[in-house]
């Protein structure tokens, strides 16, 4: 079995390689991420692994069929960068369903201390030797309240951790779960009471834009709002005409953004930032991005590899081992 990784990095070799040995799988990485232009290197390969933030649109899918490519393993949970339509019934996609939901919780939860407690300030005035906490005052997390929208294996496990803090907990899900011991409530109410807002749902039509003018709107004044799921839940426009209003947001933490595909996971720091949406973002002192890390974790990676190696054998070998996307 031979497989093209498109968008490798370095530690995606560290965890990748020596499994690919063991199962005697020939891997190439590839740092170029997989778009209309790199597609055609897929030639000659029996698979290619692909990553949430490369492009699988209709011409890159029809490209990799015309290679000769029987499946695409995606490394990641998420695949709404992929055009399923163009796929169907042509090549197998394989995800990695849930790979450490606590990774990315416990992430969601480090943005909420990180802008509530303001220490990703305190670290730049102290390497300045400005020891003024002035500006720096935080809130008690402990009996505030937390509107938690998505209820599946990561919002689960943020229950868990906020549970942990002392938290009063609202929950919203499109198809709650009545196993859990959680109070769900409409979207609406729970943007009307929640302190903190934290978004662990997929991006889909009902959810694109969920954080918009309107429901930005009906949200206490001096909301958190954070977001690991997916940019395009929050339209980032009506978002920063909010942050601009006084005292409307406490504060934003964003792993990922709306335009990040391009932007994510690359040094950009010899350019000019063309994205102005991202440029605005960053200079509010109560917002922090960062770029879509929340899974990067030493478990999660691991886990991802082991999954993702599976996948690969489940292809070659034909079978259906409950990770397609859709079959072929
Ligand atoms: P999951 O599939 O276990 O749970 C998602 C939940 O959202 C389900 O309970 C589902 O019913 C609910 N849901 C679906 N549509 C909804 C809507 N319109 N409104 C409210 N709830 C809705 O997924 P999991 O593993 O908990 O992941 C959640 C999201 O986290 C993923 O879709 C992905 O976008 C994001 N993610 C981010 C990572 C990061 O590194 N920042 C890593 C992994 C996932």
């Amino acid at each position: 079995m031979k497989i093209l990784f498109f968008n490798a990095k370095p530690y995606d070799k560290i965890w990748f390689k020596p499994l690919a040995e063991q199962m005697n799988y020939q891997i190439k990485f590839r740092s170029v991420r997989l778009d209309e232009d790199s597609a055609g290197l897929a030639k000659g390969y029996d698979a290619i692994c692909a990553f949430v933030n490369d492009d699988l649109n209709k011409n890159v899918i029809n490209e990799l069929i015309d290679a000769g490519i029987k499946g695409i393993l995606m490394r990641c949970a998420g695949y709404n960068n992929v055009d399923l339509e163009a796929a169907k019934g042509k090549l197998k996609i394989l995800r990695v369903p849930g790979y450490s939901p606590e990774a990315v919780a416990e992430f969601a939860m480090a943005q909420i201390l990180t802008v509530n407690r303001q220490t990703h300030r305190a670290y730049v005035r102290i390497r300045d030797f400005n020891m003024n906490i002035n500006g720096l005052m935080g809130e008690n997390l402990y009996k505030k309240t937390i509107g938690i929208v998505g209820t599946g294996r990561i919002g689960q496990a943020m229950i868990r951790i906020c549970r942990g803090f002392g938290m009063k907990i609202l929950a919203y899900d499109l198809y709650p779960n009545e196993s859990l011991d959680v109070e769900y409530v409409k979207l609406e109410q729970l943007f009307r009471e929640s302190d903190i807002i934290s978004l662990h749902c997929p991006l889909t039509d009902d959810s694109r834009y969920m954080i918009n003018e309107d429901s930005l709107k009906i949200m206490k004044d001096g909301v958190y709002i954070m977001n690991t799921s997916r940019g395009e839940l929050i339209r980032t426009e009506d978002l920063l005409e909010a942050l601009r209003v006084p005292g409307k947001i406490g504060g934003v933490g964003l792993d990922v953004y709306e335009e990040e595909e391009e932007l994510f996971y690359e040094d950009r720091s010899n350019e000019i930032m063309t994205d102005d949406m991202l440029a605005r973002l960053v200079t509010f002192p109560n917002v922090l991005v960062t770029s879509h890390q929340g899974y990067f974790t030493k478990e999660a990676m691991q886990e991802i590899a082991h999954v993702t190696m599976e996948n690969a054998k489940a292809l070659e070998e034909g079978r259906d081992n409950g990770n397609e996307v859709i079959s072929s």
